[in-house]
């Protein structure tokens, strides 16, 4: 992947906007770990913060628990295979980033690992843990945003020569290549004020 460049942390929420499936990384003392994820969501912009859905029987649950800090890594659709074999083993009996080709390097802010192949990253320290189900939902304050600099703007740019990756179910997934832009009608300043207002 291309040089990334820092962003400012509430890009964290636009870097995950499309809603595409990452490879957390994680690590407790001497022992690193990627794992697919495709529950994850910005929850709020400020502070900056986003959560993802963990099954406690992942290795990922517990390096998360023990060390407090994870980085979400998004990779664009020529990293398929890796990502679905980080989401189809355990780091319990596999080197996934030796296995996957995934280059582990240092991240800005955290002591995890961030992925160089990915075209962006989000380094997190953990902030809350709720569970309300067979998942336990993992809260983590954004600590700093990293983004290819040709791949990202404000947003992602070039979505069809280098789509991210959508989870459709078991081994299928999908890759966004059209970007439609939604015009309101009326009149252009009241579109931007409209836009400001959301925040979005
Ligand atoms: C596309 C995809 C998405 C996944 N999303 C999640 C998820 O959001 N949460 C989760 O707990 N497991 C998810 N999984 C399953 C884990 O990635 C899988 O159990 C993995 O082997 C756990 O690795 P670990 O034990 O090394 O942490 C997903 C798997 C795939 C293939």
């Amino acid at each position: 992947m291309g040089r990334k460049s820092a962003r400012e942390l509430r890009m964290a929420a636009r870097v995950l906007e499309p809603g595409p499936v990452v490879l957390v990384t994680a690590q407790y003392r001497a022992q690193p770990n990627v794992m697919t994820a495709a529950w994850v969501t910005p929850i709020s912009l400020d502070p900056p913060r986003v959560a993802l859905a963990i099954h406690p029987s992942r290795l990922t649950h517990e390096l998360i628990g023990k060390s407090e800090y994870f980085a979400l890594n998004i990779v664009t659709v020529e990293y398929l295979s890796a990502v679905h074999l980080c989401g189809s083993v355990s780091g319990r009996d596999l080197d996934k980033f030796a296995r996957a080709a995934l280059h582990p390097i240092d991240a800005l802010e955290i002591d995890v690992p961030v992925i160089e192949e990915a075209a962006a990253h989000i380094e997190c320290g953990l902030v809350g843990r709720l569970s309300l189900g067979d998942h336990d939902l993992f809260v983590g304050d954004v600590l700093a945003v990293a983004a290819d600099a040709e791949l990202f703007e404000e947003r992602w740019l070039h979505l069809d020569e280098a789509p991210l990756i959508h989870h459709v179910g078991g081994e299928w997934y999908a890759a966004a290549a059209r970007v439609h832009r939604a015009r309101l009608p009326g009149a252009e300043e009241e579109q931007e004020a409209l836009q400001e207002e959301s925040g979005r």
